[in-house]
């Protein structure tokens, strides 16, 4: 039920973290849980868009009415992006993690007695949001979150314009907001237009608010 202005529409979302190995068994990663990224899914979904959710590995199950794919790392998610396009819409959710190991070992590495602990050395990982907003089949609206602990305003409005962006989600993350792997979230949608603050809502929410934003953007466009 429900209207479908997205019908006729394709987007491609990136939700959860990334997992970067140090070795076979060891990985970076960081405290994304996928909520809000899938919640986004279902609900560019259920106004009748063509969804296709890029997601790091998260606990929760794949959103109904929506095309997953699995991913690890970084690299892997840009190429599963970047090889979906062309798309009308993109929104970027995932916590990518910035920096991969170098050289990941490609044997477990072992514990010697004596010996310092070995150096981690990184390298930084591709801007999945970056590259999809400077692309040739850049799609019509590009979305981007900014997760932050402090200046939550003016790093989105940074990032809207390095990455591309046409909208940026911006929240503070700092732990005691209880954002990060929670079920609540804080934004501030910021545009060329400005910005707009939401109440502090359920993730679904703030998902059901965006995709209706998206969709009366492309209405126009
Ligand atoms: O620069 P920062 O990581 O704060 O930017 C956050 C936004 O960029 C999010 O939309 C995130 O999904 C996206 N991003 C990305 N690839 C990266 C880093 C961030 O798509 N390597």
């Amino acid at each position: 039920g429900g209207p479908k202005p997205l019908a006729g529409r394709t987007a491609i979302v990136t939700s959860g973290p990334t997992h970067e190995p140090i070795d076979p068994v060891r990985y970076i990663a960081n405290r994304s849980s996928g909520r809000q990224g899938h919640a986004i899914a279902a609900a560019l979904a259920k106004l009748g868009a063509d969804v296709t959710l890029v997601s790091g590995p998260v606990t929760i199950s794949d959103p109904a009415g929506v095309k997953t794919v699995h991913v690890e790392r970084a690299d892997e998610m840009l190429e599963a992006v970047v090889s979906r396009l062309p798309a009308d819409i993109a929104v970027m959710v995932a916590a990518v993690a910035d920096w991969r190991v170098a050289t990941s070992a490609g044997q477990k590495i072992k514990k010697k007695s004596g010996e310092p602990p070995p150096p981690l050395v990184l390298a930084e990982n591709p801007d999945i949001l970056k590259t999809v907003g400077h692309h040739d089949k850049r799609p019509k609206l590009v979305v981007g979150f900014a997760a932050e602990t402090q200046d939550v305003e003016k790093n989105g409005r940074d990032k809207l314009l390095r990455k591309g962006a046409d909208l940026i989600v911006a929240n503070d993350v700092s732990p005691e907001t209880g954002i990060m792997g929670g079920t609540r979230n804080r934004v501030k949608i910021i545009s060329a237009k400005g910005v707009e603050e939401w109440p502090d809502l359920g993730k679904d929410e703030v998902a059901a608010r965006l995709a209706n934003l998206i969709a009366g953007r492309l209405a126009g466009a």
